[in-house]
């Protein structure tokens, strides 16, 4: 889960390099590095900490010269994150640098080999045994540095997105993928390679993305060279015209990304269901849905995979998709279902929900669903990603590019795509009336308004975030269709602020948790308007007996639960399968406003990166 970014072409590569890692920096910042060649020797910088403490070391020690370099920003996996495991890594001749994203698995066995034959390590990663595995095998067989990359990758178990580049030929740069994205920029005699197209948008619309199991040789004086590692059969690339913008990347106005993300809501959740959402025809219309209607509606079950926030919507699916369809939904860590021998067969749908598209759990567990014979269904808002392509059919989310770390519009117009989806099934089932699926459509329509109206309860959000920043422990409730929410809530608070939080089924209280409460214990209770409303201002007496602090997500015009709790935050009615697209976004801000008050980094927090693509 690193970023990488090389250039080759007749730009100073440095400041093409080093804001392409600034705009990678969500994919991992525990270290960073890069190398430059200046026509007469490679120049390396690296260091523990950021990208601008990188930029801070090369302005003290080095000229940074050169149009031809390569970059990384590190989220460690092999080596605690240090100066001397950050990368680029040099081989042992100091002829070769590599970096890297992804881990080689079988490192030990090669690194024994390698010392074997005299080779010495200054690193704990297997990154610079993959250089030197490079190295000795360009050496022994006089190998060109293309040829010798695809032999050491042949005999490499693991993932990879790598970029190389040989002193001795410095017109090119050798880049591979397995398991971590890898796009390559196409501009005017330039190359740009980088784990997403952020880092060239300002250059170049025109990328290349290779697929798993490709390796490039992009070299200044020939065409691209694409080819297969494991038989060598070559690919003719296809170049891909990009559709985002620079705008769509950086944080206008906001001071943070996720700031700007949690307002972004609105119109991200009507790009999700703009041309699909259709009401004034009474339609759904989603091409990958209509392509496959017979698998779906054939399903003896669904079963949903996904990590964390894509999790919790998955969780909000199942009610959904239950409620509407009428067919039994399971939802699995991806992390889980990939390790547990599932019972599943070709009767079962899988959908496999993610931002990034690149989550290697997911990833995994899309192609063990595949292997036994299941329809696997991508939900991704990452256009292009891995996961996008290795599924049998998907429907993007169409949220624009998530950059904070903690995902917030992911999360909405996620719940969106899988509403949509739901809806269209129960129609084609006739789980749904004509009268409901009309009411279902025009309410949805409305959702982005509804969001805009909860996005003005920021100085509120805010007010409350000042009192109870300092606490150590949060917890939070919510039933039915709102139940993942408290889940999503209670992730959001921990992962942003470091404090401590859980989300519960509000019911579930009285089986433990309110062994917890008392006056210093803060609990965000969804209590909402609908069917478990009165059980759910049940709990909140609870607590309120044993002195616990409520903050109340309730529906706007509430007196019963206003009356009781601390604080109430009201939100728009609505159907209520549609709440959580409502109930979430307090929750959000809150997280938010208290992460920013104790001076956290809201868009990098700690040990987090965006796009996890280890296991
Ligand atoms: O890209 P994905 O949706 O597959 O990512 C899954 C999780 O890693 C992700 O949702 C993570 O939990 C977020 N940091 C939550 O805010």
């Amino acid at each position: 889960m690193c970023g990488i970014v090389g250039y080759i072409g007749h730009r100073d590569a440095y400041p093409v390099i080093l804001k392409g890692l600034q705009r990678l920096e969500y994919r991992g910042y525990d270290s960073a590095g890069i190398a430059l060649y200046d026509g007469l020797e490679i120049k390396l910088s690296k260091t523990k900490g950021k990208v601008a403490d990188l930029e801070l070391k090369f302005s003290q020690q080095i000229e940074p010269k050169g149009s031809l370099g390569i970059g990384h920003t590190r989220w460690a996996t092999h080596g605690i994150p240090n100066d001397t495991n950050s990368h680029p890594h040099f081989s042992n001749s100091g002829d070769l640098v590599i970096i890297h994203n992804g881990i080689i698995e079988n490192y030990e066995a090669l690194k024994q080999e390698l010392i074997k034959r005299g080779y010495h390590f200054s690193s704990d990663t297997d990154t610079e045994v993959l250089i030197n595995l490079i190295e000795d095998i360009q050496k022994n067989n006089g190998l060109k540095l293309g040829k010798a990359v695809q032999v050491a990758l042949n005999q490499v178990i693991g993932a990879y997105a790598i970029a190389v580049f040989d002193i001795k030929k410095p017109n090119e740069i050798v880049a591979a993928r397995l398991g971590s994205p890898l796009a390559i920029g196409v501009g005017e005699g330039e190359f740009f390679i980088a784990s997403d197209a952020s880092p060239f948008l300002e250059y170049t619309n025109n990328a290349v993305y290779l697929e798993d199991e490709e390796m490039a040789i992009i070299s200044l004086h020939n065409p691209l060279n694409i080819r297969k590692i494991k038989d060598d059969r070559l690919v003719s690339p296809y170049v891909q015209e990009l559709k985002i913008n620079l705008e769509q990347i950086e944080k206008g106005g906001y001071d943070h990304f996720m700031l700007k993300e949690i307002f972004e809501q609105p119109h991200a959740i009507k790009d999700t269901y703009r041309g699909r959402l259709l009401t004034d025809e009474g339609i759904i219309k989603m091409a990958g849905i209509e392509d496959h209607m017979a698998k779906f509606l054939n399903a003896n079950r669904i079963i949903i995979v996904a990590c964390g926030t894509s999790w919790h919507a998955g969780l909000v699916a199942e009610y959904i998709i239950e409620e509407l369809v009428r067919v039994p939904v399971e939802v699995e860590y991806a992390s889980e279902f990939r390790y547990r021998n599932p019972v599943i067969d070709n009767s079962d749908v899988v959908i496999a929900i993610s931002q990034s598209g690149e989550t290697a759990d997911t990833l995994a567990a899309i192609k063990l669903a595949k292997e036994k014979g299941a329809f696997v269904f991508g939900v991704c808002n990452v256009v292009g990603s891995s996961i996008s392509r290795e599924t049998d059919a998907g429907a993007y989310t169409h949220a624009g590019p998530e950059i904070g770390v903690a995902s917030t519009k992911a999360f909405t117009t996620q719940i969106t795509v899988l509403t949509l989806i739901a809806l269209r099934l129960a129609k084609a089932k006739g789980t749904i009336s004509n009268t409901d699926f009309r009411a279902h459509l025009v309410e949805l329509e409305m959702i982005p308004k509804k969001v805009e109206e909860v996005l003005k309860s920021e100085t509120l959000t805010k007010e409350i975030a000042a009192i109870y920043k300092d606490v150590s422990n949060f917890l939070y409730l919510g039933r039915g269709f709102n139940f993942p929410v408290a889940l999503e809530g209670a992730l959001k608070l921990k992962e942003i602020s470091y404090i401590h939080a859980e989300g519960y089924p509000a019911a579930e209280m009285k089986h433990g948790p309110i062994a917890l409460i008392d006056e210093n214990m803060p609990i965000a209770v969804i209590a909402t308007k609908y069917g478990h409303y009165e059980k759910v201002v049940s709990n909140i007496q609870e607590i309120k007996s044993r002195k616990g602090k409520i903050i109340a997500v309730v529906t706007k015009g509430d007196t019963q639960v206003k009356g009781i709790a601390d604080h109430v935050i009201e939100i728009p009615e609505t159907i209520e399968l549609l709440s959580p697209l409502l109930t979430t976004i307090p929750l959000q801000l809150l997280s938010y406003h208290i992460a920013v008050m104790l001076d956290k980094n809201v868009d990098q927090p700690r040990n987090l990166a965006k796009s996890v693509t280890v296991e």
